[in-house]
């Protein structure tokens, strides 16, 4: 298959796939040897057809699939193998955090979606636990909203103020890397619009992987993109590459929507 992925300089890269492999069921082979090198404090955008992979592959970044899949190959994050049996995947998940296509706060208060896994940590101090919630509410550009209702139910809040929220979760814990799968897929075009902005913002604190359908959101906000096609990365280069001069047919031809 033709493929074409750009290089990152060394001393940019945040994490690197080495001919990782997925196999559901130990045998159901459904990602093909990626190896992808995703920029620090940037937005990488995953973008291909449904069943194309993109999920499979983000979800093993931070070892979500560990249950229903086997990956093989490494996955280099600060100098080691995340991919390996020895790793502590709770620990890791604390640095590499994960936003899914449903708001899915818990059944309870702003405040304490946000403080849960703080305390679980082993975080008392009050003033330590506001002040994480201001901090993680204002990075999410969700405190103006929520402020005066910071002890209001979470559930009570609109789908695209949840998404915001399940993204203040994320950032409490002072994840380095945040990988979104379909974030606005579920928003109306006020709330997408709102949740773009946000995540431009992060973009100076974070490493953003983010799986969208929608193609303009990829070009409007992401600075590389990915091209899944059958499990394999056909093109990955800087976004406005990617999306004015693909060197790969199927990438020209999915862009162009002539498939897919
Ligand atoms: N838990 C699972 N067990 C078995 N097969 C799975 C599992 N999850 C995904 N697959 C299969 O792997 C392939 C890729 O699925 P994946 O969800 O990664 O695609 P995707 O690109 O994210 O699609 P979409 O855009 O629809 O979300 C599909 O054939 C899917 O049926
Ligand atoms: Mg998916």
């Amino acid at each position: 298959m033709e493929q074409y992925l750009t290089q990152i300089a060394p001393e940019q890269r945040s994490l690197e796939t080495k001919n990782l492999n997925v196999y559901y069921g130990g045998t159901i082979h459904k990602l093909h040897d990626v190896s992808l090198q995703i920029p620090q404090n940037a937005i990488t955008a995953l973008i291909g057809a449904s069943g194309s992979s993109k999920s499979t592959f983000l979800r093993s970044l931070n070892r979500m699939n560990d249950k229903v899949a086997k990956a093989t190959g490494q996955i280099i994050y600060a100098g080691i193998d995340i991919n390996h049996k020895d790793i502590n995947v709770y620990q890791l998940r604390k640095q590499i955090g994960m936003v899914f296509q449903r708001p899915n706060p818990f059944a309870k208060s702003i405040y304490d979606n946000i403080t849960y896994a703080l305390k679980a940590n082993g975080v008392k101090d009050s003033a330590v636990l506001d002040q994480a919630v201001e901090d993680s509410l204002r990075a999410a550009a969700l405190w103006d909203e929520v402020k005066d209702s910071l002890h209001k139910s979470a559930l009570a809040l609109s789908g695209g103020q949840q998404q915001r929220l399940c993204i203040a979760r994320a950032l409490a814990m002072k994840p380095d890397i945040l990988l979104l799968d379909e974030p606005a897929s579920a928003l109306d075009p006020v709330s997408t619009a709102k949740l773009e902005e946000t995540l431009k913002q992060l973009r100076d604190q974070y490493t953003m992987v983010m799986v969208t359908h929608n193609m303009q959101q990829a070009s409007r906000i992401s600075d590389y993109t990915a091209f899944f096609h059958m499990g394999n990365i056909v093109e990955y280069d800087r976004t406005e590459k990617i999306f004015t001069t693909p060197r790969v047919t199927l990438t020209e031809q999915y862009i162009n929507g002539s498939f897919g």
